[in-house]
């Protein structure tokens, strides 16, 4: 297993390939490993995090989710969230959780934040809209009612069979310089885009907390044999309180391998 320690100087490399600076990704380096696929990439990357317990819940029945994830496994979100353009979730985690999506514990610029709320649910009344804090996009079918949602802008995309199409959304932030994207939950959220074959990479943070029930990470469509269950090439890091999978959802060999020193600019 590797471990992750964080410094201000390889923080700040991660803060500089996330602005554009060239340089050589070390995939030697944990770190670098780990957080400059996301950091240096050029075009489209779409990562997702789910931060779990042991026994795979990510919230109680009643929906408390805030101290799933240990300290570390924070600081992690947190860092995700400063190297991406922009941050997705769903609209069912804005009404249980009201959450800023910002970045709070790490040094870094805070993302775009983008809620998937299809049906027209929010009210304009949660914090997002109301904090001064980094733009915010919503994403609607292009049937859900008009309501008014202070400082948003609302993008209305057409219906498909499965709701709101992941390419579709994806395109409409790339359209907006907007291609570095975290997908942070929920469960339906992140399955729709592993379903469509969207996600690059899902980090799978799990902190030693048994919860007992409550709703998992993802969830897909049931499969009756283990031989269907996707297997995907994984890291194991020690955040510290926390341990992380880091899971390769794009096809084999597309990755820079371990151990491989790359330019930065060759990544795109
Ligand atoms: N621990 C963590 O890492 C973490 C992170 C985030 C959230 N959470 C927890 O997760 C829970 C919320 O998860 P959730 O799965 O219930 O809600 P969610 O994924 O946040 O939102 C689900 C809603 O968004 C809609 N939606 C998502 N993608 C869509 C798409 N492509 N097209 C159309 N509609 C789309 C769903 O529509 P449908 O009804 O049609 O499916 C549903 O109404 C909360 O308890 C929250 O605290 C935990």
């Amino acid at each position: 297993m590797r471990r992750i320690e964080i410094t201000d100087r390889n923080w700040d490399h991660l803060l500089s390939l996330r602005g554009g600076a060239g340089g050589f990704l070390d995939r030697s380096d944990p770190v670098q490993a780990l957080y400059g696929p996301v950091a240096a990439a050029a075009g489209s990357f779409v990562l997702a995090q789910v931060g779990q317990s042991l026994d795979g819940r990510i919230a109680t029945p009643a929906g408390d989710a805030r101290d799933i994830s240990g300290p570390d496994g924070l600081a992690h979100l947190h860092r995700c969230r400063a190297l991406v353009d922009a941050v997705i979730v769903g609209v069912g985690t804005v009404k249980a959780d009201d959450p800023r999506l910002s970045v709070r514990i790490v040094k870094g610029p805070d993302p775009v934040r983008v809620v998937i709320d299809c049906r027209s649910e929010l009210t304009g009344s949660e914090g997002i809209f109301n904090d001064s804090g980094a733009p915010v996009i919503v994403i609607q079918s292009r049937e859900a009612r008009c309501r008014n949602l202070p400082n948003a802008e609302v993008i209305k995309l057409p219906l498909c069979d499965s709701g709101l199409d992941p390419d579709a959304i994806l395109s409409a932030l790339a359209e907006r310089s907007l291609s570095r994207v975290l997908v942070e939950g929920g469960a339906r959220t992140i399955a729709r885009f592993i379903e469509a074959g969207r996600i690059d990479h899902l980090h799978v943070a799990i902190s030693p907390i048994i919860i007992g029930s409550g709703p998992s990470g993802i969830s897909l469509p049931p499969i009756e044999k283990l031989t269907a269950a996707k297997r995907p090439a994984a890291e194991v890091y020690s955040l510290g309180s926390d341990i992380l999978f880091d899971c390769c959802l794009k096809p084999a060999g597309s990755d820079v391998k371990a151990g491989e020193k790359v330019r930065v600019t060759d990544l795109a």
